[in-house]
C-alpha cells in the first residue's frame, strides 16, 4: 500500500526513545533522559514578548515564502558578522526549522541516483533525507577522534557524486572541524564539481575557545558552491517554534523557494517576526546557556571516562559526548546479553532509568551518545546511577 520511498525509511530512533520514556514515566519510573538534543532551557524572554507583541499585532497571515524581508536582511547581518558571508536577502529562505532547511536544499540539488557524502557518525535525519530525495547516500568514515579524513572522501567520489552533507560542530560527536581540514574539503569539492550542504545549526556552542568556520567562507568559489543551513532551535532554545534557513547562490535559494512553497509555503508568521529579535537582544542568553554547556560537557566527560571499559574524546562543540562502549558487547547480567550498543541503551533504561541513544542510529555501532542538555543536578544523579548498573555487567 505504501509507496516504495516511505516504506524504505528508518523512524528515527531519538523520536522512538521519547516515546518509550513517556511510558516508562507514565508507568510511575524516574527517567534522566540523555537522548534528546534539545536545551533544557526556556526561550530568552525578548523573543517571547516579540511573539506576544506580534500576535497584539495581528501578524496572523501567510508571508512570502522565503520569509518577510526584515528577517532575510537580520539574516544577512548575521551571515555577515559571524560568518565573513555577504549574501543579499534574496539568497535567504527562511523555513519551518533547520530541517525543512535542509530538505530543501537536498531536493534542489539531488537527481535521482545521485551519490550524497555522508561523513559518519551522522545526524539520524541525513540519510533519510537524501533517501526520500531519491539520492543514494555514501557514508564516508571519520578518524578515531571524528575529524575529516580527506582520504575517505576522495576514495568515495564516483562519476555519480553530487554533494556532500557536512555538519559542524557535529551532532553526533561535537567535533568542531577545523579550518584546514575545511579548506581540504573544499579543494576536493571543486575539483570535482560538488556542492556542500554544511548544516551549522550548533554554531553557537562551541568550547575551549574553539572556532566554528562555514565552508562556505574559505573561498569565493567554495561560496557558490554551498548552501549554509542554520537555525533557531539550538542557539536561541526555540526548538519548538521551527525557524531555520538557507542562504546559497540565487539558482539554488530559488529552487528551495518553489520546493518549499508547494511544501509549506512560509514559516509561521508571528515566529518570523519573534525571531529578530534573537539577533539584537539575547547575547548574554547565548553566552550563559553555552558556559553552562561547556561546564556540563566537561564534568560528564570526566564521570563517563572515570567508568571502567568506557572511553570518550573530549568535543569542542554542540552538546552531544559519543563514547565507545565496545567493552560492554558481550558482558550479561542474569539472563540479559548485552551484544550491541543498543542493549546496552535498553540495559541503562531498565536498570538505571537513564536513557540515551544507541549508536547505531548515527551509524556508529559500538558507541552511546549522551546529550548533556539537562541540568547538573540531573547528570550528576544520572551518571552515579549509570555506573551502579555498569557494575552489575559481568
Ligand atoms: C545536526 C542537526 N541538524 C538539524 C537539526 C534540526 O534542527 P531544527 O530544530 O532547526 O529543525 C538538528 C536537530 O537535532 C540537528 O542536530
Amino acid at each position: 500500500m505504501l509507496s516504495r520511498r516511505i516504506a524504505n525509511i528508518t523512524p528515527s530512533a531519538t523520536h522512538a526513545m521519547t516515546a518509550r520514556i513517556a511510558e516508562k514515566r507514565a508507568a510511575g519510573e524516574n527517567i534522566i533522559t540523555f537522548s534528546i538534543g534539545e536545551p533544557d532551557f526556556p526561550t530568552p524572554q525578548p523573543i517571547v514578548e516579540a511573539c506576544e507583541q506580534a500576535l497584539r499585532e495581528g501578524k496572523t497571515k501567510y508571508t512570502a515564502v522565503s520569509g518577510i524581508a526584515a528577517l532575510r536582511e537580520a539574516v544577512c547581518d548575521k551571515l555577515r558578522k559571524d560568518n565573513g558571508l555577504d549574501y543579499t536577502p534574496a539568497q535567504i529562505c527562511i523555513s519551518s526549522g533547520a530541517k525543512q532547511a535542509l530538505s530543501n536544499a537536498v531536493f534542489a540539488l539531488c537527481d535521482e541516483g545521485d551519490e550524497v557524502l555522508i561523513p559518519t557518525p551522522c545526524y539520524v535525519s541525513y540519510v533519510e533525507i537524501v533517501k526520500l530525495a531519491g539520492g543514494v547516500p555514501v557514508l564516508v568514515p571519520t578518524n578515531d577522534d571524528f575529524s575529516l579524513n580527506a582520504e575517505n572522501f576522495r576514495r568515495a567520489i564516483t562519476p555519480r557524486t553530487k554533494l556532500i552533507l557536512l555538519n559542524s560542530p557535529n551532532n553526533p560527536t561535537g567535533a568542531v572541524y577545523s579550518r584546514a581540514s575545511l579548506e581540504e574539503l573544499g579543494q576536493i569539492a571543486e575539483e570535482n564539481d560538488l556542492y556542500v550542504v554544511s548544516d551549522e545549526v550548533y554554531e553557537k556552542l562551541v568550547y575551549d575557545g574553539a572556532e566554528h568556520v562555514s565552508i562556505a567562507s574559505v573561498s569565493d568559489a567554495m561560496k557558490e558552491r554551498t548552501v549554509v543551513v542554520n537555525g533557531f532551535s539550538k542557539a536561541y532554545a526555540m526548538t519548538g517554534w521551527r525557524l531555520g534557513y538557507t542562504a546559497s547562490n540565487l539558482t539554488v535559494s530559488r529552487a528551495c523557494n518553489a520546493f518549499q512553497g508547494h511544501m509549506t509555503s512560509c514559516s509561521t508568521s508571528f515566529v518570523q517576526y519573534a525571531a529578530l529579535r534573537a539577533f539584537t537582544d539575547c547575547d548574554a542568553a547565548i553566552e550563559n546557556m553555552r558556559r553552562a554547556f561547556e561546564e556540563r560537557r566537561d564534568y560528564m566527560h570526566a564521570r563517563l571516562n572515570a567508568m571502567p571499559g568506557i572511553s570518550c574524546q573530549k568535543p569542542q562543540g554542540a552538546f552531544y559526548l559519543m563514547p565507545d562502549v565496545r567493552a560492554y558487547l558481550g558482558r550479561t547480567e542474569g539472563t540479559r546479553t548485552i551484544a550491541t550498543a543498543e542493549d546496552l541503551c535498553n540495559f541503562l533504561l531498565d536498570e538505571a532509568g537513564v536513557a540515551a541513544v544507541f549508536g547505531e542510529a548515527f551509524c556508529m555501532p559500538g558507541t552511546v551518545r549522551f546529550a548533556y542538555a539537562n541540568s547538573m543536578e540531573n547528570i550528576r544523579l544520572g551518571m552515579d546511577r549509570m555506573e551502579a548498573a555498569l557494575a552489575k555487567l559481568r
